[in-house]
């Protein structure tokens, strides 16, 4: 197979940890050829991140028409970066890259969308959907029926019970458990080690065991892309 060229959009610390997911699959079989991040903060430009350089700000994605692109842009406290970003580059969908690390274990005919990345870890224990751009982290694990939509974020050792519907753009916190049936509203955030046992309402901050409503905004322009 030959290797295709890759772009990682942003150039923080997601960005680096894709990075290792990118060279883990290259080690097995050389899939990519990684150009270079794209970052919008010109401190960066011209400067290396992991022994990668970051080439120039995100629109660059549009001069490497060729290159697959994967983003990493995150941020806990405004969970429509991601989508915004990805609205604002306007790429066909097969411009994405979809990245499983080789010590994720993704269910055979679960159905992944363009741009997701898994990292090391990760489960997926039975065929179900997986939307676009989601993120993985390690160790988290999505078990049977559960329906991940676009631009959710796990952080590492998330625990997904089945039948759970997780909204698009939300955020779930390192090692917060998920009881079954429930659904995890578009940009809610739970809390680091929150054990979720109700419905969780769109845009709502829940903490604690059992989780409760921290509060309904989000922090206002915490990251703005
Ligand atoms: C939920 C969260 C976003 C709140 O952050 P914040 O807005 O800065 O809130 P604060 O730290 O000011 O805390 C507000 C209150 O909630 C409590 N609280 C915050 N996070 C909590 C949590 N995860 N579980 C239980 N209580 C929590 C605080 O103790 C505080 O309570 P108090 O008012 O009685 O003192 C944050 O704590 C969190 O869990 N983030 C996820 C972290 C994560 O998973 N990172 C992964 C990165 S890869």
């Amino acid at each position: 197979m030959t290797a295709r060229p890759l772009l990682i959009v942003g150039a923080g610390g997601l960005s680096r940890e894709t990075l290792s997911a990118v060279e883990a699959v290259n080690s097995v079989s050389p899939q990519w050829t990684m150009l270079g991040f794209l970052d919008d903060d010109p401190a960066l430009h011209g400067r290396y991140v992991q022994r990668r350089p970051v080439l120039g700000p995100l629109d660059l994605v549009h001069d490497h028409p060729d290159a697959a692109v994967v983003m990493t842009i995150a941020s806990i406290h405004n969970p429509g970066t991601r989508r915004r970003i990805v609205q604002r580059l306007a790429l066909p969908a097969e411009r994405y890259a979809t990245i499983v690390h080789p010590a994720a274990s993704v269910a055979a005919g679960a159905e992944v969308g363009p741009g997701s990345v898994f990292l090391a870890g990760s489960v997926v224990t039975a065929p179900q959907v997986i939307g676009s751009h989601v993120v993985v982290m390690p160790n988290t694990t999505i078990t049977h029926d559960d329906h991940i939509h676009d631009y959710v974020m796990f952080a590492s050792g998330v625990l997904v019970s089945g039948f759970v519907t997780v909204c698009e753009s939300a955020y779930l916190g390192t090692g917060a458990m998920i009881r079954e049936r429930l659904t995890i509203g578009a940009e809610a955030l739970v809390g680091m080690g929150a054990v979720v046992l109700n419905d969780v309402p769109p845009g709502e901050v829940w903490v604690g065991n059992p989780a409760r409503h921290l509060r309904t905004a989000h922090r206002p322009n915490h990251f703005v892309a």
